[in-house]
């Protein structure tokens, strides 16, 4: 059995991997070569690499794709999108490409408030706590002045901040419900900065507030911490054309656009099927987010809990049919940042920002909840039309072929054979094996 290791942050890189190779690995040194392989040949740009997390040993590869043609209020976009599965960026293609002859997409940021909470446990009398909320609401302000200085300079700040009592929740819970305005920065580190601050003004004021008694003077802070729940942060995206304009091979455009109105009432009614339907809106999403180096985690995070907001989970998009018109839309709430964190220090990250014309965190929201509307329409126009298997087993040829260890020559020869026939596991394996026989 393996021993625990000791210090293992302080080793040097190298001697990281000698221990993993050769402790967890079967074959030390192909471990080693793999890992080497990885690394960027530019020592400048893989101490870049190195210094995002801790304990690094090397690269993890996903591939960085472009989705051309998006028309989002009258300019077009290139979108650069980070994500491993395939069909993905040749889906979102396909919908720009759908939606560039009908008018493009049309987005508006509704809102783009952060949140921040400070929790705290107070078991004394509720009036007197909101009696010294009121008195002491100003110092929250001023005693955050050295950090919101620079952020009120662009425009952002405290917007407001909010005793909560939670009591009847959790004994004695109350909080500090806090808004924010972060502007091109995510914020989290701007947030987080006032909320212990403000938790700070808290004690120390409880301390010497002369009403309090000695119990309610000692207020007891749990935790100071931004919300990844941004209802007010959000963004809406939006296509719409005549219903004749709906056209699609194989079936009328009034029966396509009846479908899809079906099958999001369906994504509406059925968590089951809501679940799925979020997902591939979150194959647009993400891959932008992770392009464009903002927080996926964060963001999913928000992204469901908003999918649910009245209750049941449902679908983040909507379909309509008035007079002759078909609208699809999305709304989702998306906390983005296009300064700080990894946007200046990963190179591919500047590199997509400025494939994206640079945008603002407001434009970058409305970027992103196009490439998740324009997902959910690919994947719905499939699902009602030819079934979503055969466009991805298409796309998903070449990694079967890979994992079957085809050469380029068989490769080519195959992609051409499967023009015209089906990608299952089993046919690609046979007519790898018929080729590779002759
Ligand atoms: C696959 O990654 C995403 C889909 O399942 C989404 C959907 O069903 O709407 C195709």
């Amino acid at each position: 059995m393996n021993t625990p290791v000791e210090g293992f942050s302080r080793l040097s890189k190298a001697e990281k991997i000698d221990w993993i190779a050769s402790n967890f690995t079967k074959d030390a040194e192909r471990t080693k070569q793999l890992l080497q392989q990885y690394w960027n040949p530019d020592k400048k740009v893989q101490k870049v690499h190195d210094e995002f997390i801790e304990n690094t040993v090397s690269n993890y590869y996903l591939p960085f794709a472009l989705a051309p043609n998006f028309l989002i209020n009258d300019k077009l976009y290139a979108i650069p999108m980070v994500i491993e599965e395939s069909s993905v960026v040749a889906a979102a293609s396909k919908a720009a490409k759908f939606w560039l002859n009908r008018g493009g997409f049309k987005t508006a940021v509704i809102g783009t408030e952060k949140v921040g909470q400070v929790h705290f446990i107070f078991k004394g009398d509720s009036n007197k706590l909101q009696g010294f909320f009121d008195e002491i609401k100003p110092d929250f302000f001023k005693n955050t002045k050295s950090i919101t200085q620079s952020m009120e300079k662009r425009g952002g700040g405290i917007k407001e901040i909010l005793l909560r009592n939670m009591s009847d929740k959790v004994e004695g819970y109350h909080q500090l419900h806090c808004t924010f305005e972060t502007k091109d920065a995510m914020g989290a580190n701007f947030i987080n900065s006032c909320l212990e601050q403000f938790a700070s003004t808290l004690k120390v004021r409880a301390s010497a507030y002369e009403s309090f008694t000695t119990e309610e003077q000692d207020i007891e802070v749990v935790m100071s911490i931004l919300s990844n729940y941004v209802p007010n942060c959000l963004v809406r995206a939006e296509v719409s054309c005549a219903v004749d304009a709906l056209t699609e091979d194989g079936i009328s455009a009034k029966e396509f656009a009846e479908k899809i109105i079906q099958a999001i009432a369906i994504a509406k009614a059925e968590p089951y099927r809501a679940v799925t339907h979020n997902k591939g809106i979150m194959n647009g999403v993400d891959a932008v987010i992770l392009a464009t180096g903002n927080d996926f985690r964060a963001i999913e995070a928000g992204i469901h809990a908003y999918a649910s907001k009245d209750g049941p989970y449902s679908s983040l998009t909507h379909a309509t049919v008035e007079g002759d018109v078909f609208k699809f839309w999305i709304e989702i709430p998306l906390a983005l940042g296009t300064v700080g964190g990894l946007t200046s220090l990963h190179p591919l990250v500047k590199l997509a920002l400025e494939i994206l014309q640079n945008p603002s965190a407001e434009e970058l929201m409305q970027i992103v909840a196009v490439a998740g509307l324009a997902q959910n329409f690919a994947a719905v126009r499939s699902l009602v039309t030819t079934g979503i298997q055969k466009g991805h087993m298409k796309m998903h040829l070449l990694n079967l072929l890979n994992q079957m260890g085809a050469t380029e020559n068989e490769k080519q020869q195959l992609v051409q054979y499967f023009k015209t026939n089906t990608v299952t596991n089993a046919s690609v394996k046979e007519a790898l094996e018929k080729i590779q026989s002759e």
